[in-house]
């Protein structure tokens, strides 16, 4: 993709740019002008990315004329519930929210989610815009409108679809990530060139060679990597998909490639175990095995997609503590699964992968218990 080709998802319902640049955050007060989006601002960070990107945002704002309002929520998913979500309203409500006001959520996909439904509910909607600051937000949460809250009884069961105005990512961002959350995001990285772009696989696996060990820490950011133009070539991906599925129902199935293990496995080792992308790439590696298992795709994929996970610091083996049984009665239970089948993304070849529904249980059982730990 050429460096600075334009990203804009566009449905039949709206259009939005996706901007993906080292240094982003400082020209948004341009973006803001030429969206005209000339209310008051309400930001919305957390405890750990506020103080480390927020308090100069807000400046820089502030200096370019704008009213802004700061709310920060404690770092951490405990923080994605209805109880914030109510003071969060609270808050613009007492400070007298208006309907040409915008939000600008900064920070990982918890905030992303909780203040993109604030946007989307309070005064019927206002406008959202999503400022990503790990690279898991950035390359998935941020982009396609999904917003939302946890309910005691599940993950995510509380929301709507409602898409922000702008996206954009600074990767400048990333440099204060903590390096697990960073290793966390490289498998979506991974997953989307799986599922749609066998370059971004290759330039991801030259990278790797070319930086060693070292491409997982973001001190090399410093070093001239391309890491800006793989990230935004990953984003593409996401904004391809949602462009053509904004509600989920055809090809968005595709980005979940990886979550069906991935979700079981969070959820069965209990939440806070193991962050999402750990559990997506090892819901990857199993699901690649399921894929060769039923001889949909080569062994060499499943092997190329391990090295790759692994050389990002992403652990393939399945937890040792991580009861199978338990795993695939989880999974026949999620709400993805239809009239007792669950639909498989699987791999077919690098950039490509089928939806299948027709995988015996006893099948995905054995290479379950085929993995090893
Ligand atoms: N809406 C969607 O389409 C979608 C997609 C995937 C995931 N999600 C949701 O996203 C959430 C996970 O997102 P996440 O992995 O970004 O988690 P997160 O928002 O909890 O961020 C991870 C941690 O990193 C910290 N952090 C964030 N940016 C930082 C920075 N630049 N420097 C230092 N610290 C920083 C945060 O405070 C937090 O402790 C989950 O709630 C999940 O359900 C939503």
């Amino acid at each position: 993709m050429p460096h600075n080709e334009e990203l804009v998802v566009t449905t039949s319902t709206v259009r939005y740019p996706v901007i993906v640049e080292a240094g982003a955050l400082e020209r948004l007060p341009h973006h803001l002008a030429s969206l005209r989006l000339d209310g008051a601002l309400w930001l919305v960070s957390d405890s750990a990315v506020y103080p480390r990107h927020g308090l100069a945002l807000e400046e820089r704002l502030r200096g370019a004329g704008y009213t802004v309002y700061s709310r920060i929520i404690p770092s951490g998913e405990a923080s994605k519930n209805l109880d914030q979500l109510s003071q969060l309203y609270s808050w613009m409500l007492d400070g007298g929210v208006e309907r040409r006001d915008t939000v600008l959520a900064l920070g990982g996909g918890v905030v992303g989610d909780i203040a993109g439904f604030a946007a989307a509910s309070i005064l019927r909607g206002i406008a959202l815009v999503q400022l990503p600051t790990t690279l898991l937000a950035m390359v998935d949460a941020a982009v396609g409108g999904k917003t939302g809250v946890n309910h005691p009884l599940g993950k995510n069961l509380i929301g709507a679809f409602y898409q922000p105005r702008l996206v954009l990512a600074d990767t400048q961002t990333l440099r204060t990530l903590p390096s697990r959350e960073l290793r966390a995001g490289w498998a979506e990285v991974i997953k989307h060139g799986v599922i749609r772009d066998a370059g971004l696989f290759d330039q991801l696996e030259h990278w790797q060679a070319e930086y060693g060990a070292l491409s997982i820490d973001l001190g090399i950011l410093s070093h001239q990597t391309p890491i800006t133009d793989i990230i935004r070539r990953a984003v593409a991906v996401k904004v391809a998909v949602v462009s053509a599925d904004e509600r989920e129902q055809g090809e968005r199935i595709i980005l979940n490639y990886g979550h069906t293990v991935g979700h079981a496995l969070e959820a069965a080792m209990g939440y806070g175990m193991l962050l999402h992308g750990e559990a997506v790439a090892i819901g990857m590696h199993a699901e690649a095995r399921i894929a060769a298992a039923i001889g949909l795709c080569t062994p060499e994929l499943v092997e190329r997609q391990q090295q790759l996970l692994s050389a990002y610091g992403l652990a393939a083996a399945f937890p040792v503590h991580a009861d199978r049984e338990a795993i695939l009665a989880l999974m026949l239970r999620d709400k993805k699964v239809e009239r007792k089948r669950i639909r498989w993304v699987l791999p077919t070849a690098l950039g490509a992968v089928a939806v299948r529904d027709d995988v015996p249980v006893e099948l995905v059982r054995e290479t379950l218990l085929g993995l090893s730990s």
